[in-house]
């Protein structure tokens, strides 16, 4: 089973980005996963959608659609989720190919303040239905008081937090069967 993780930031250093790494030293059986980059994906514009739809967003949604599940870690923006990953959805949500259409999306996000990307995953997670994607309602996984979590490499290191993404990655690939099994 392959995952593909999305992160809503373009920091180098980002905690989110890291999150997203981290996840593959969790060692899930059975789950690899492919980073997405939105980096080169242009500003959303009706006219060139209608020209030809940019390579990045092509290339994007070619993961996407290939990818058995999709994992988002969505910094926390002005009580949102970023503006870059607006921007790439949007993107991915226009044209005759929706490869989020039913896809199993996991959401998940660090913040340095005290909450932990609540507001931007709530707001996520409603952008995400309207794109009619299937969303893991549970577990959240909230990293508050990121800098306190991750190492000097942007790995998480919180034993606590671990074992929550332990669990989400785990039921993540136990819904993305279900999903799979219903689609068919
Ligand atoms: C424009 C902007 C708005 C922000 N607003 C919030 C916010 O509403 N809530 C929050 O917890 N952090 C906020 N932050 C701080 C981010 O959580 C912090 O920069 C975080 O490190 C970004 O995620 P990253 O490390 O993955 O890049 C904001 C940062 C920026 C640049």
């Amino acid at each position: 089973m392959n995952i593909l993780t999305i992160s809503g930031s373009l920091r180098a250093n980002s905690f989110n980005t890291g999150l997203l790494r981290t996840a593959e030293l969790l060692g899930v059986e059975g789950v690899t996963f492919t980073h997405a980059n939105i980096r080169s994906i242009p500003l959303f514009d009706a006219d060139l959608e209608v020209a030809s739809m940019p390579e990045a967003v092509a290339v994007l949604k070619q993961q996407i659609g290939d990818a058995d599940g999709v994992l988002i870690a969505t910094p926390e923006y002005n009580y949102s989720y970023t503006g870059v990953l607006k921007n790439a959805l949007d993107w991915v949500s226009r044209g005759p190919i929706r490869p989020l259409i039913d896809k199993p999306v996991a959401v998940i996000g660090a913040s340095p303040g005290n909450f932990g990307t609540v507001r931007a995953q709530t707001d996520l997670r409603r952008l995400l239905h309207g794109m009619a994607a299937q969303v893991l309602p549970k577990p959240e996984l909230l990293v508050n008081q990121a800098a306190s979590k991750f190492d000097e490499n942007v790995i998480l290191t919180d034993e606590a937090t671990l074992k929550i993404y332990r669990t989400l990655l785990d039921n993540f690939s136990k819904y993305i069967h279900v999903i799979a099994t219903l689609r068919h």
